[in-house]
């Protein structure tokens, strides 16, 4: 990999979409802290540098700034929102919160006349440029002041004030590709295959002869991760995979099937009767996840034990979990580590995270890439407390077997729909009603679908599916299971609801 473009991070929820778009135009990008200093950028030899949007003022007290520096190296940079502002701002422009800010689509002119859509979301503008910059275009309602994009050719200094990244901006993408190739000089000579080499020549020489021990959960990340391993070290990774019981229909087995004798050893622990004795007379949400993460660190520890010492911990996290964390200037909005707190509990001498640079759907394209099957490859999210979440009430056998039937169901009729809705699947409620069968009267479980459409995860809609496929899906569960008397479709979106039920 030899062209990487520096995205320095200000805050801007929109950082991710830079580097993802610097990535799609084959251009390996990486999201750093916007602080990094001038001489630390000079190190790693970037072609460009594009800086973010971010929420503050340049004005307001401990807003973040870049280093100075960095408009001197000679390598192009690109300001976007927040980035252009403090830009200017740094370089001796006027940036003023004298208007009442622009938000959501606006129109823009270019010097050239035309028009186009962009989205913007701001409050401050830059008021006058720096010395050597010229506006390159304005906005169409207020043409005498907002300056909505700006260079200075012969410094290689560029910025907007909208957001191409954004797919609500048009041409925002052929924006960012003009900088990136016209500005930068990009070969293009970023591929998905680049990464893997990359990453295998690191992988073998941090871990030399050792071993690694990688927690699989079957779900896409750990699965792409223990692909990338066998790779780089075949016959010295040990997957270990904790079967809690809590798992879809037949899933512990394919997981087991795909991994077993592949360069690779692979451990399934089938503590599924420890986790039910642990869930038993729990109805508390929050309780059932404490006490199963509790469990699986405990199962985990013991299967270390066993294995004996193993230097290093690999583990699945994506870019996204990451930033969901917190860990890449971002807020933090929640933790979904299952395995997290393990590395440090079990004294491993350092983590490996291969995938931590990418996107769900990079890491699917690399699990393609990798030779793993497309099953395996497009799996839904799949929340660590498994089932047991989407069982309200208390956590039986019995239950999860009704619960697997009638999941089974929702997603194979689900399956075949187009467009799928991200994530579908069945919840067992503990309420149960009155039905009538043959000709008795039952009184047995309520099955609630639920299917989702959404872009991340952390908020969605109810996807409003056609009734037909609903009605199959309902005269299936009854019909095929015995001890659901009724189907009912979960018409709430996050917010107010979240995705699980749990
Ligand atoms: P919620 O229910 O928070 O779910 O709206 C958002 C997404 O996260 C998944 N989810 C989890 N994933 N561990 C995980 O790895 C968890 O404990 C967990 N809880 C929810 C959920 O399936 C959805 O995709």
């Amino acid at each position: 990999m030899s062209e990487l473009v520096l995205v320095l991070d200000f805050g801007g929820q929109y950082k991710e979409l830079i580097a993802r778009a610097a990535r799609e135009a084959r251009v390996y990008s990486e999201i750093r802290p916007g602080h990094m200093s001038a001489a630390e950028i000079k190190r790693l030899n970037p072609i460009g540098i594009i800086l973010t949007g971010g929420p503050n003022s340049v004005y307001a007290p401990g807003a973040p700034k870049c280093d100075p520096g960095i408009f001197a190296l000679g390598i192009p940079v690109f300001g976007i929102c927040y980035g252009m502002q403090l830009m200017c701002h740094m370089l001796g422009g006027d940036v003023s919160a004298a208007g009442k800010g622009e938000y959501g689509r606006v129109a823009v002119t270019d010097s050239s006349g035309k028009s186009f859509a962009a989205l913007m979301s701001h409050r401050d503008s830059v008021t006058r440029l720096p010395e050597g910059f010229t506006a390159t275009a304005r906005t169409a309602s207020c043409i005498a002041s907002c300056i909505a994009s700006c260079e200075n050719p012969a410094k290689k200094l560029y910025g907007a004030q909208f957001h191409p990244e954004s797919a609500h901006t048009e041409g925002g993408r052929e924006v960012l590709w003009r900088f990136l190739y016209d500005v930068c000089g990009a070969s293009g000579d970023y591929e998905l295959d680049d990464y893997i080499e990359t990453q295998v020549t690191q992988i073998r020489r941090k871990v030399k002869n050792e071993r690694v021990l990688l927690a699989l959960s079957g779900g896409v990340d750990s699965s792409v991760c223990a692909g990338l391993l066998r790779k780089a070290i075949p016959g010295r990774l040990v997957c270990v995979f904790i079967d809690h019981g809590l798992m879809r229909l037949r899933e512990g087995d394919e997981i087991e099937r795909e991994f077993s004798g592949r360069d690779l050893r692979f451990v399934r622990v089938n503590a599924g009767e420890r986790f039910l004795r642990k869930l038993k007379g729990v109805t508390d949400p929050e309780r059932k996840r404490k006490l199963i993460g509790g469990e699986f660190i405990r199962v985990f520890e013991e299967e270390a034990a066993k294995l004996g010492s193993i230097p290093f911990f690999a583990q699945g996290t994506i870019y996204p979990d990451i930033v969901e964390s917190g860990g890449a200037a971002g807020a933090t909005i929640k933790s979904h580590h299952n395995v997290g707190g393990l590395p440090e509990k079990l004294g491993f001498s350092e983590v490996i995270e291969p995938l931590s640079g990418l996107f769900k759907d990079e890491v699917r394209a690399l699990g393609r890439k990798l030779g793993l099957p497309e099953a395996m490859v497009e799996r839904q999210p799949f929340p660590g407390p498994g089932l047991a979440i989407r069982v309200t009430g208390e956590v039986t056998e019995t239950k999860l077997e009704v619960l697997r039937a009638a999941d089974a169901i929702v997603r194979e009729e689900l399956d075949k729909i187009n467009p799928r809705p991200e994530q579908y699947f069945a919840v067992l409620t503990d309420t149960r009603s009155v039905g009538v069968k043959g000709d008795g009267r039952t009184y047995d479980f309520v099955v609630a679908v639920r299917a989702v459409t959404t872009g991340d995860f952390m908020t969605c809609e109810y996807t409003p599916l056609p009734h037909k496929t609903l009605g199959r899906i309902s005269s299936r569960i009854t019909g095929e299971i015995p001890g659901v008397s009724r189907v009912v479709y979960d018409i709430t979106s996050k917010p107010p609801a979240t995705v699980e039920w749990e």
